[in-house]
């Protein structure tokens, strides 16, 4: 069966039984402060277990995305090691939402895996959990009776907390769970070892393919645990390693998920796979990782050098250098395989095809600067080496450094270290890391509290669209503690204020209590789907009702900025084609930022048409047309714009000016003629393929233009009020050049002369042509006269000695016959003589310097340099 096939008739068996089928939701996570990528499938889903949103069906089922590199779930170093651990994977899902629980979940299990895949009951085992004293659970009796109408007793399995009971993170919904393990070994190994003393041994070839989590609590801040209002299903079945069973191989990366991109490294890299085991590490490695990257990068998320970005770019070094070390690839080679894998996977991914460009030339980039940086790494190490002494190992802190900034982990320094007969301080450097992450968990330390529940009241309604005050109650507010300020946060039955969302900010204003006390708000997000304000107080009475006041400048002043963004958009696909795609946007009060694909610079002809085009529409008064609530499919027929990495639902908010239709939740002005006027104050690259605007609207624009105007003032006036001041200027530089250029003859010329005068001044000592003299120039020109004369006269000594700027220099020039013939060596000359100016230096037999900070001295060091020649 390929593997399209597997997936599909997944989704078709729960569809059968009622599921929805949903697309996989982006991996990258925005609303939720305590995720950075989706780790399992039902990571999207959390708002409905928390009880913060509606899911659209009871019953759900997809195949999710998602990435194990970060926070409670990390595989990342395992990767490449093993046959079955990966960055990225697909992990399918069934979900009941309050819905069916244990009995329905375990027979649909078993029936797709043992009717529908056709696996082997003989082959199959199950674990269930066997309590926990601390949390006061017991053992799940229940699942056990109805696995047992399944398989035999014998096969059920129990286990601890750590298989068995299954958690997103620290807090959240959890619950026990039931494992299925599938053992995939010969029939001969079968009869040796019995299949169930090798069930969570890390055996490759017995494996848990399918989790069954029977969600029914929340784990609170203090370890506590509560029950949900409701139950329900969350399953997660590992598609590569489903495949890797119904394909009959030993290996995920023997499945039809990796053989195309394992058969393009070799081809790429003239290596073959499955002969050498650090080879075959590497070539593990890579494939998976390409997949990780490539996924996030069509997401949106690009390599970059904090939060998400960082482990993208973390992840696709791990690649180059297993490529660099392992597979001897000096050049850039991984982004070659991005047609390979959007070849291999457009069907359920579309957007790896939408994006290959971005995702071709992105990783492409980090690869060339990557490969520098190891460059640079190695040079270093070289250094490193040069200091130790053999015998000594490599100091654990230096190989710290070399981690830290060249990105070089401790294997790699290690195997550097290695061939050149050295050994590492691996206690030192972990020493050393251990001292950065204390410093960086000092600096980001965060405490969340549990909510305190004033009012039951699950979902919030946001009416920010249409009023900028309300009267509200507070239902829920916790206390944060982020870099030792103390934060509350507050939730609202109702609420005016827009939550940072879709590129714009939150918005900020003030809770007024009914005797006239104010709190400010700081800002509002939003997680897991509820809108969070932020203050730096509590209010006295939290019962009361107060009235919820926007800061009605700002987001007037951010709406400008939105609904500028659309016209750039729009702009920006018109003028430079449709090629164009959002990457990012920051709208705030202050300004707007906009990173977008295109694949050169944009031209200052092309910039001025946009600006144009920008402000025709904002003359043009066009009004703001919201569909506040449009099915989806309709607003994409009516040819609104969507973004790729976006989780949109079935039913949308479309924002229409003119010609300018996009899904967004953001607020936008009732009107273009609010904008006043668009100007654009910058143009750059960010990565490779995606640019970025930076551009301002209304007042702001006044205030720039009375910026740039007071500078042009000064400039005149500096100028002595020419009305053409470009002019003006470009004729200093023109003067200033000729002055130049004048002057360095004159100093050629000065040189010449010194030449031939200090030539003649030489004395002849003991048959060596000696002087020492002093001389105003620097060292650079110092050198460079020692060496013209040197060509012109034989037997030559020199001492130069200089006063550079309250600088004392020595500079000594011997012949190089002299110096072998006499033995006389400069650079022992300049090292004595360096004690008269408070000073030392080195350098060869016949050439060498000595810098000092008493130039006092230097009289008596060109006195005394003569005992060395008589
Ligand atoms: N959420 C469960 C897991 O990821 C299914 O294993």
């Amino acid at each position: 069966m390929k593997s399209r096939d597997i997936r599909s008739k997944f989704l078709e068996f729960f569809k059968s039984k009622d599921h929805l089928v949903v697309p996989s939701a982006p991996m990258v996570v925005k609303n939720d402060p305590t995720l950075m990528f989706v780790n399992s499938g039902m990571a999207p889903f959390k708002e409905y277990f928390l009880g913060n949103a509606e899911p659209k069906k009871p019953r759900i089922t997809d195949s999710q995305k998602c990435l194990r590199v970060s926070g409670k779930h990390n595989d990342l170093e395992e990767v490449g090691y093993d046959t079955y651990h990966h960055t990225l994977f697909e992990m399918l899902g069934n979900w009941s939402f309050g819905d069916y629980f244990k009995e329905e979940a375990i027979a649909w299990a078993w029936e797709l895996l043992t009717e529908i895949y056709k696996i082997d009951k003989d082959k199959l085992y199950v674990t269930i959990f066997e309590g926990d004293k601390e949390d006061g659970l017991s053992l799940d009796q229940e699942a056990f009776n109805i696995w047992k109408k399944y398989i035999s007793e014998d096969r059920i399995l129990k286990g601890n907390k750590k298989d068995n009971f299954w958690e997103m993170g620290e807090q959240g919904p959890c619950g026990p769970c039931s494992e299925i393990h599938v053992d995939i070994r010969t029939d001969e190994e079968r009869a040796q070892v019995d299949g169930k003393d090798l069930v969570n041994m890390d055996h490759p070839q017995v494996v848990e393919i399918w989790n069954l989590v029977f969600m029914e609590y929340n784990r609170k801040a203090n370890g506590s645990l509560e029950s949900l209002p409701y139950k329900h299903i969350d399953t997660g079945m590992g598609f590569e390693r489903l495949c890797m069973v119904l394909q009959g191989v030993q290996s995920n990366y023997d499945t039809d998920v990796f053989t195309p991109l394992i058969r393009e490294i070799e081809t790429i890299t003239d290596s073959t796979y499955g002969k050498d085991d650090k080879v075959d590490v590497a070539i593990r490695v890579i494939a998976d990782h390409i997949r990780a990257v490539a996924f996030s990068i069509a997401d949106g998320q690009l390599p970059g050098n904090s939060g998400a970005g960082y482990v993208i770019r973390r992840i696709l070094r791990r690649a180059i250098r297993y490529g660099f070390t392992f597979l001897n690839e000096k050049e850039p080679f991984i982004y070659k395989l991005s047609r390979t894998l959007s070849d291999q996977l457009y069907e359920a991914f579309p957007e790896l095809k939408a994006q290959e460009r971005i995702i071709h030339n992105v990783i492409k980039e980090e690869e060339q600067s990557f490969l520098k940086t190891l460059d640079q790494g190695l040079m270093m190490m070289d250094r490193v080496l040069d200091k130790t002494t053999e015998g000594e190992l490599v100091s654990g802190k230096r190989a710290f450094e070399l981690y830290d900034t060249y990105g070089f982990p401790l294997d790699l320094t290690q195997l550097i270290a290695k061939e050149k007969g050295y050994e590492v301080d691996t206690e030192g450097f972990e020493s050393e890391m251990q001292k950065q992450k204390d410093r960086s968990r000092a600096a980001a330390a965060s405490e969340t509290s549990d909510w305190v529940i004033l009012e039951d009241d699950d979902i919030e309604e946001f009416i920010g669209y249409d009023v900028l005050t309300a009267d509200v109650r507070i239902t829920r507010y916790r206390k944060v503690i982020q870099q030792k300020e103390e934060r509350y946060h507050l939730v609202f039955n109702l609420t005016p204020f827009y939550p940072e969302g879709g590129g714009q900010v939150g918005d900020g204003g003030a809770l007024e209590a009914p005797n006239g006390d104010v709190i400010y708000i700081w800002t509002t997000k939003k997680e897991n789907n509820v809108i969070i304000h932020e203050t730096k107080a509590l209010p006295k009475d939290l019962t009361q009702t107060f009235k919820a006041i926007v800061g009605e400048e700002s987001r007037h002043l951010s709406a400008c900025n939105h609904t500028a963004t659309h016209l750039l958009h729009q702009a920006l696909r018109t003028i430079l084609g449709t090629h164009v795609e959002q990457k990012g946007s920051l709208v705030q009060p202050k300004s707007l930022r906009f990173d977008f694909s295109h694949f050169k610079k944009v031209s200052p002809e092309e910039l001025q048409e946009i600006e144009d085009f920008v402000n025709a529409r904002i003359r043009d008064r066009l009004p703001l047309e919201e569909q506040r609530q449009i099915p989806l499919q309709t607003a994409l027929d009516q040819g609104a714009l969507a973004l790729f990495g976006e989780k949109y639902g079935d039913v949308v908010r479309a924002i229409r000016f003119g010609k300018s239709m996009e899904l967004c939740g953001g607020t936008h002005v009732s009107n273009t003629r609010d904008i006043w006027y668009f100007k654009i104050k910058s143009e750059s690259a960010i990565a490779a393929g995606i640019r970025r605007i930076e551009a301002i609207t209304n007042r702001a624009v006044g205030r720039y233009f009375e910026e740039v105007e007071q500078n042009y003032i000064a400039v005149k006036e500096v100028l002595k009020s020419n009305n053409e001041p470009a002019k003006a200027i470009s004729q200093l530089q023109n003067e200033n050049a000729q002055l130049k250029k004048e002057l360095e003859g004159l100093k050629r010329d000065k040189v010449k002369s010194l030449k031939t005068d200090l030539l003649a001044k030489t004395q002849d000592i003991n048959g060596v042509n000696f002087l020492a003299t002093r001389l105003d120039l620097d060292a650079a020109a110092s050198k460079n006269l020692a060496f013209d004369m040197g060509a012109l006269k034989d037997n030559l000594f020199l001492l130069f000695g200089s006063d550079h700027g309250g600088k004392a220099i020595l500079t000594c020039y011997i012949s190089k016959e002299l110096a072998t013939d006499r033995e006389l060596n400069a650079g022992q000359i300049v090292r004595e003589l360096g004690k008269h100016i408070q000073g030392g230096g080195g350098g060869q037999p016949f050439f060498a310097t000595a810098g000092g900070k008493n130039p006092a001295g230097l009289d008596e060091a060109l006195k005394a340099v003569r005992s060395f020649i008589e």
